[in-house]
């Protein structure tokens, strides 16, 4: 399963891609916001570090997504232009399936959403399971549903866990076989950690020591 850091922070994308782990990045408006740099920068600073990087378009309509669609995949090559799942947003993915412009469809709920994204041409879609599970629904449920469903067709689109809260999202997402998982910073952090891996390593150190004072 290919890994996806969730952000617009160019530092953290450094920090992570140094580990030799890292497949992509996923920003999104809020998470450019948040950082307030300048978007095209942003981008291109990821772009030089991951083969992968989703920027959302923000029109509402066709001829507003396409433009963007057009011009944000005119940055880079690593460039992955990210849509939402609208009846527009449809239009666009089968409009950039033409040019051969990659895509990522975002805020995906539901599997017939999935299913559409797929077949209007999506490179990527992306369920966000953790809305899901905050609205006291089972986002994993939706994973294990549209990995069903693309076992039976040879579909390209890959299918990217996103909204993800904890290291368990992550495994429960691999063990569905999932393609991707998107995942925040603090998250990934978390996922080379374990209290035992701590304890060993002092253990060994200490009885090291013994080795090297005699
Ligand atoms: C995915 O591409 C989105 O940026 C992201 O996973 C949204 O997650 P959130 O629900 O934590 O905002």
């Amino acid at each position: 399963m290919k890994l996806f850091l969730d952000t617009a922070n160019v530092a953290q994308v450094k920090e992570i891609a140094a580990w030799g782990v890292l497949d992509g990045v996923t920003t999104n408006p809020s998470l450019v916001a948040k950082e307030g740099k300048d978007f095209k920068e942003t981008v291109l600073a990821m772009c030089a570090v991951v083969p992968c990087v989703s920027a959302q378009v923000t029109a509402a309509d066709f001829e507003g997504m396409k433009k963007q669609a057009d011009e944000y995949a005119g940055w880079h090559k690593h460039v992955v232009v990210k849509v939402p799942m609208t009846t527009e947003g449809l239009k666009t993915l089968s409009y950039c399936r033409g040019k051969g412009i990659r895509t990522n469809t975002t805020l995906i709920f539901s599997a017939p959403q999935a299913l559409l994204a797929a077949k209007a041409g999506a490179t990527i879609i992306s369920p966000f399971i953790g809305r899901l599970d905050d609205a006291g629904e089972d986002g994993m449920t939706l994973i294990a549903e549209i990995m069903e469903m693309w076992g039976h067709y040879n579909l390209d689109t890959e299918v990217l866990v996103a909204s993800t809260r904890h290291p368990r999202h992550i495994v429960d997402a691999a063990r569905l076989g999932a393609h991707i998982s998107t995942v925040p910073y603090e998250v990934f952090k978390k996922l080379p950690y374990h209290p035992l891996t701590d304890t060993g390593i002092e253990k060994f150190m200490k009885d090291w020591e013994k080795v090297s004072s005699r």
